[in-house]
């Protein structure tokens, strides 16, 4: 099912809306850091490929099969952009997103990221009826792979060795999370 991502979802701390062109300058100043590109798939970030990114994401909708919709994370107290979250949809399995995220440095360790994505876990299983969440992570990123576990994924693999990757040769984690799983802590967290 695809729908029109809404103006805005709200968390305590953070609105989530889609990514807009005058964002270009917050993207790349992170992105383009070495500590955050260093599991990603992109070597450099510059204004070349926020602007590729950004044209590709206008008027596009989530829940496309065979697409990636990337989430806006803004701080609501400073109104600053602070991170992005994509969410694939598989081309033969439309109720199935791989989610990855990205946060700026200076905004790491305070759990952001957890607070993003309990809230988009919600929306994909609530108003996009998805069935099956998964997010492949470097073996050697502790940060994400601690990431996902506390928002309740499964690891369902280690894949040693795996591809080539920036000059050598990485291995992988695979978690996942099913709908049925996430009702489950939501009835244990009342
Ligand atoms: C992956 C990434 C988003 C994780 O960010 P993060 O800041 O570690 O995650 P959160 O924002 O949820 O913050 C959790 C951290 O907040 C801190 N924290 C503060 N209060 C906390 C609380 N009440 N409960 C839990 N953690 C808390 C902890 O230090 C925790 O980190 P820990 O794993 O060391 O315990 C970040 O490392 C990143 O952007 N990396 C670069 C891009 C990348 O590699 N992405 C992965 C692609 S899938």
């Amino acid at each position: 099912m695809s729908m029109r991502f809404p103006d805005s979802l709200t968390t305590p701390r953070l609105l989530l809306r889609r990514l807009q062109r005058d964002d270009a300058p917050a993207l790349c100043a992170y992105r383009s850091s070495p500590e955050v590109a260093r599991y990603q798939s992109w070597e450099t970030f510059g204004p070349d490929e926020a602007a590729e990114l950004l044209d590709d994401q206008q008027d596009r909708d989530i829940g496309v099969p065979g697409t990636w919709f990337q989430v806006a994370i803004v701080e609501t107290g400073t109104s600053q952009l602070i991170g992005d979250c994509g969410l694939h949809c598989l081309a033969d399995e439309a109720r199935q997103f791989e989610i990855g995220i990205t946060l700026a440095p200076s905004r790491q360790g305070q759990r952001y990221a957890t607070e993003a994505l309990e809230c988009l876990i919600s929306y994909l299983f609530t108003d996009l009826s998805a069935r099956r969440l998964f997010a492949t992570t470097d073996a050697l990123n502790d940060s994400a792979a601690a990431l996902f576990r506390r928002l309740g994924f499964r690891q369902e693999a280690h894949h040693l060795e795996l591809r080539a990757y920036k000059g050598g040769w990485t291995s992988e984690l695979f978690f996942a999370l099913l709908a049925r799983e996430w009702g489950m802590r939501s009835q244990l967290d009342r």
